[in-house]
């Protein structure tokens, strides 16, 4: 298998490489291709770039570039691509959604172009989207596969266009494409614009710790790895032109969760200087426009299918991710500093 990655340098991709080189029933090359924006740091996979010699490659690229792509897929001879590479933070969507809209759309376009030029080399386009295609659920009931598109942010709608054009290019032009909707992902190397390592961060620093609206929206918390899992069970065994849903099980009120995470910190980091519990750093703030209330998944289909199960408590999985961002202090000034962003981007031009 030569295996394109996109985003592998994000927090879910660099998690995906780092399970599938470790996979037993992996034995192919991967070709990552990321162009490096804020959420993306080579960092994440600077022992693996050392330590999995020529298995793996990264190229620094823009999936919206047609004609170095169509090098990469030919210089490499891709016959699996698994696309991650997209603009993923809601809030960002809000504020300037430009960018969404070229890389979740015209990004992904581009890439179904390329792959229907090589359709007879092809074997699996894996597309990587979200729950928050389907839109925002009240109190009860869950997600399923064939729950209609509602998606409310720039964000989920620019995914929401991406998932329609894969599935059209499967019906029209019988690419050999699978599409996996999965809930809130959260462990290592997530970058800390995102509820639970934005939280871990500001506590341990003793900064506020801004929580939307009343805090009772709900998410549906899913261990990265788990992620990953699935993802790699789709690519082996997964039915063409299927779409299968990812979740934890795991669903929670903001407000719990960061208690959650401020209990656990209390116990196991430095006290605040001041040494109030980091529950009195909760701050609540405006809403997020559009706010979705509530995700639920219902993961029937992958665990009735291909046997995929989510195997990581929240409690497992929230120590794990603490401890991670306890351990890698100096990678969380990293990526916060804008002056390492533009050095990375120096080193990789
Ligand atoms: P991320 O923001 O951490 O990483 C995205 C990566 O894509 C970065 O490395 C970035 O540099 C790269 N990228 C962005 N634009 C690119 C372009 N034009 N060309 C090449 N590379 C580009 O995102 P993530 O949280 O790892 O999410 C990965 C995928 O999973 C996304 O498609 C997202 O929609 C989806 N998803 C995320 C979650 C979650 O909870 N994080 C849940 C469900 C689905
Ligand atoms: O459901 C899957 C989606 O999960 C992915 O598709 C997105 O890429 C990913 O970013 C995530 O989207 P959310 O908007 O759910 O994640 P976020 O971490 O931004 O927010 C989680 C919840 O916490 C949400 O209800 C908003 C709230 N929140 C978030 C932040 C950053 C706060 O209350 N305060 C905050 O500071």
């Amino acid at each position: 298998m030569n295996l394109l990655v996109t985003g592998g340098c994000g927090f879910i991709g660099a998690n995906f490489i780092r399970l599938l080189l470790d996979q037993p029933d992996f034995s192919g090359h991967i070709i990552n291709v990321d162009c490096l924006t804020y959420a993306g740091n080579p960092e994440n996979l600077a022992d693996i770039e050392k330590s999995a010699g020529d298995r793996y490659t990264f190229i620094k690229a823009d999936i919206c570039d047609r004609k170095t792509m169509a090098s990469i897929f030919d210089d490499h001879a891709i016959d699996t691509v698994c696309h991650f590479a997209a603009e993923s933070h809601v809030d960002r969507s809000i504020v300037s959604p430009d960018a969404f809209i070229q890389t979740n759309i015209n990004g992904t376009f581009t890439l179904l172009e390329l792959c229907r030029e090589r359709k007879g080399r092809l074997q699996r386009f894996h597309h990587i989207s979200t729950d928050e295609v389907y839109g925002s659920l009240g109190k009860d009931g869950y997600f399923h596969e064939e729950t209609p598109y509602q998606p409310s942010s720039p964000y989920s709608a620019s995914k929401a266009a991406s998932d329609h054009l894969v599935r059209a290019y499967h019906t029209t032009y019988g690419l050999p494409a699978t599409i996996s909707n999965c809930s809130n992902n959260y462990g290592p190397f997530q970058f800390p614009e995102k509820l639970i390592p934005l939280m871990i961060c500001n506590a341990l620093e003793g900064k506020r710790l801004p929580v939307y609206g009343d805090g009772k929206n709900v998410r549906d918390w899913l261990y990265v790895t788990d992620h990953c899992r699935a993802v790699w069970e789709i690519i082996k065994n997964g039915k063409d032109g299927e779409t299968y849903n990812i979740g934890g099980n795991c669903e929670m009120e903001n407000i719990r969760l960061v208690e959650t995470i401020c209990d656990a910190l209390d116990q196991i980091a430095r006290p605040l200087a001041d040494n109030k519990p980091r529950k009195s750093l909760i701050t609540f703030v405006k809403d997020r426009p559009g706010h979705d209330r509530r995700y639920a998944i219902d993961a029937t289909k992958l665990k009735e299918h291909l046997g995929w199960i989510p195997a990581t408590s929240i409690e497992t999985g929230i120590r794990a991710t603490i401890d991670w961002y306890l351990d890698h202090k100096e990678w969380m000034e990293r990526v916060k500093s804008g002056a390492y962003r533009s050095w990375i981007q120096m080193q990789y031009q």
